[in-house]
């Protein structure tokens, strides 16, 4: 993976048909998505249950671009060799899942992944300011994790802080919650490059009208870009 600040969208695959996963990662990347956001939930740092590492073993070889898996799960670190071996390429932990951030973050890059920072709404800025140089991504959260289809929380400002912070070095900033045509270039504005969207591309199409996701991919994108 090179390092670039332009804009990427990245469909979570939480907005997908879950009968059909492989079929509609080769439809969203065919329809211009840069990177498939794979979300893990365990049902207890969020209340919601989604893929363990075999199901996103699965989905690997439908991935062409870049498989970026955000782990909502708590403790992190016992599961960060097993999704090495599912094949993500970026492996988000959130500074809320404890106990370690930075023993965590050094223990994705050493399993040969980038290594990814998450922070909930509640959470400040500064709680990444003192690990950034182990991260190659900082996560800003613009809804409380679980679930797809919630309303976008303005986090404007800590995107603002956190792109100061990181000044030139090579680290992302990823948003994810409540992105679309409308919301995207606020976050965009303030130094985001990296745009999680599920419901805003899934919305209205399938694998049998995947112009559908192009047309909101595009949308978001053309919207992000101002
Ligand atoms: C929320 C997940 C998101 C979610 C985004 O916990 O991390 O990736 O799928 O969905 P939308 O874009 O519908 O808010
Ligand atoms: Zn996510």
């Amino acid at each position: 993976m090179t390092f670039d600040r332009s804009i990427k969208i990245a469909p979570s695959i939480l907005s997908a048909d879950f009968a059909n996963f492989g079929a509609e990662i080769q439809a969203i990347e065919a329809q211009g998505a840069d990177w498939v956001h794979v979300d893990v939930m365990d049902g207890h740092f969020v209340p919601n249950l989604t893929f363990g590492p075999p199901a996103v073993k699965a989905f690997r070889p439908h991935v062409k671009t870049v498989m970026d898996v955000h782990l909502m799960i708590s403790p992190v670190d016992a599961y960060i060799d097993a999704y090495a071996d599912a094949g993500a390429d970026i492996l988000t932990a959130h500074v809320e899942a404890g106990p370690h951030i930075h023993r965590t973050l050094q223990a994705i890059r050493g399993a040969g992944m980038k290594a990814g920072v998450a922070l909930n709404p509640g959470t400040p800025a500064s709680a990444v300011e003192d690990i950034l140089d182990m991260a190659d991504m900082v996560l800003v959260m613009t809804v409380n994790p679980g679930f797809g289809g919630q309303k976008f929380i303005d986090m404007t400002s800590k995107v603002r802080k956190v792109r100061e912070m990181i000044g030139d070095r090579e680290i992302h900033i990823q948003i994810d919650g409540g992105v679309d045509p409308t919301t995207a270039p606020l976050v965009t504005a303030a130094g985001a490059d990296v745009l999680v969207a599920g419901s805003a591309v899934f919305r209205g199409g399938s694998v049998d009208t995947p112009s559908v996701y192009g047309d909101n991919i595009k949308a978001i994108r053309d919207a992000a870009q101002g």
